[in-house]
């Protein structure tokens, strides 16, 4: 079984999206724009560099998360939304399961990876992830009318919590943090676009509405801190693409698509997000682009940060939030695989090894689709 302290010290190529935003015609960012498509297609993921990002603004939403989750469950259970499947408000641990258990493609791939490579064992793992999640929508949903999908755009829930000022702080700091990682991939699809030689705005046009998310996760690592720990179990993310900034715990691991190799996420100090492919930007590249996955896990580096924040905090919740935010295609955008895309996975495919994940489809194809019939999936 692989164990949570063999991870590869792979750094992820960095794109600089200063030079795109000063003037996207010169040199230096096409360069750039290369830079995030080809380490997209290689990794399946690639670290930005925003400098429009406030660095206070992730403390912040990371402050406010951490006095939320540490709310009794009774309170946090008013917000919850099982009518509108979890799309928005709270979702309590052991609710969230891991696709990979029951999805053939995904087992094959564990299988493939190298004996050392592979996730903590997801057999033995719970079947339910001991993780809780708040989804909070960014950007204005289409009028109900204009959507087939109404529940994969529902409004906003605030939670009604008086304690440490949590319904006062959390519409402004939510939506600062949620506008500023949702601008860092308005840009960065962009880029991508250009980098693949597609029309600059053909990603951005097709996610304009959509329902993009700021979906921060909580553990609490007083009762789920053991060394081994699975969090989150191996799984892709079903949106378009995934950023990350800085959590103040180490743990996320992803794999590199064309390597095999699980990687412990380092995300540097200061304007730095990771940005992880998902399964629609895959569907729509036919398949050039792999969504990558992962898996978080309570390591030794965790521990030491576990150790580190009781030390120098010690009146804080002790709670790993993720600072995640899925952006998405919109609902009624018809996904279907983008022909130069496709000739490019072909080339790519043919003489060459692509390592060990064949992607979520299976190697059967990518049918057309609506993104929400597929979310809904
Ligand atoms: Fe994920």
């Amino acid at each position: 079984m692989a164990d949570s302290n063999n991870t590869t010290d792979l750094v992820l190529p960095i794109v600089d999206l200063a030079p795109f935003l000063t003037d996207a015609s010169s040199p230096i960012a096409h360069a750039q724009c290369l830079v995030a498509a080809n380490a997209l297609i290689t990794y399946g993921a690639v670290l930005v560099h925003d400098p429009r990002v406030p660095h206070a603004a992730n403390d912040a939403f990371l402050d406010l998360l951490e006095d939320y989750f540490a709310q009794p469950t009774a309170l946090l259970a008013r917000d919850q939304r099982p009518e509108l499947g979890y799309q928005v408000g709270v979702t309590l641990e052991n609710t969230e399961r891991p696709r990979c258990a029951s999805h053939a493609p995904c087992l094959a791939t564990i299988a493939r990876l190298d004996p050392a490579e592979r996730p903590l064992d997801i057999i033995s793992a719970p079947a339910a992830d001991p993780k809780s999640r708040f989804f909070w929508r960014i950007g204005d949903p289409p009028a109900a009318a204009d959507t087939a999908f109404p529940l994969l755009n529902a409004h906003n829930v605030i939670p009604d919590i008086a304690a440490c000022d949590i319904k006062t702080r959390w519409p402004a700091t939510m939506s600062l943090w949620g506008t500023t990682m949702r601008g860092a991939v308005d840009t960065l699809a962009d880029m991508l676009a250009v980098g693949l030689g597609l029309e600059p705005l053909v990603f951005r046009a097709a996610g304009a509405r959509g329902a993009h998310l700021l979906a921060p996760t909580a553990s609490d690592l007083h009762r789920h801190g053991k060394l081994d720990t699975v969090l989150a179990g191996f799984h892709t993310d079903l949106n378009f693409l995934t950023i990350h900034g800085r959590s103040r715990y180490p743990g996320l691991n992803i794999w590199a698509r064309n390597t095999g190799r699980r990687i412990a996420v380092r995300i540097p100090q200061g304007n730095y997000l990771l940005v992880q492919a998902g399964t629609q930007l895959e569907h729509v590249t036919g398949g050039l682009i792999r969504a990558g996955y992962h898996e978080v896990v309570v390591n030794k580096a965790t521990l030491a940060a576990v150790e580190r924040r009781q030390r120098e905090a010690p009146d804080r919740p002790l709670i790993r939030i993720s600072s995640t935010f899925f952006w998405h295609l919109e609902s009624d955008y018809t996904m279907r695989p983008i022909e130069e895309c496709v000739r490019r996975a072909r080339e790519l495919e043919k003489g060459k090894d692509i390592g060990p994940d064949r992607g979520y489809d299976g190697g059967e194809g990518y049918p057309e689709m609506k993104v929400g019939e597929f979310v809904q999936k």
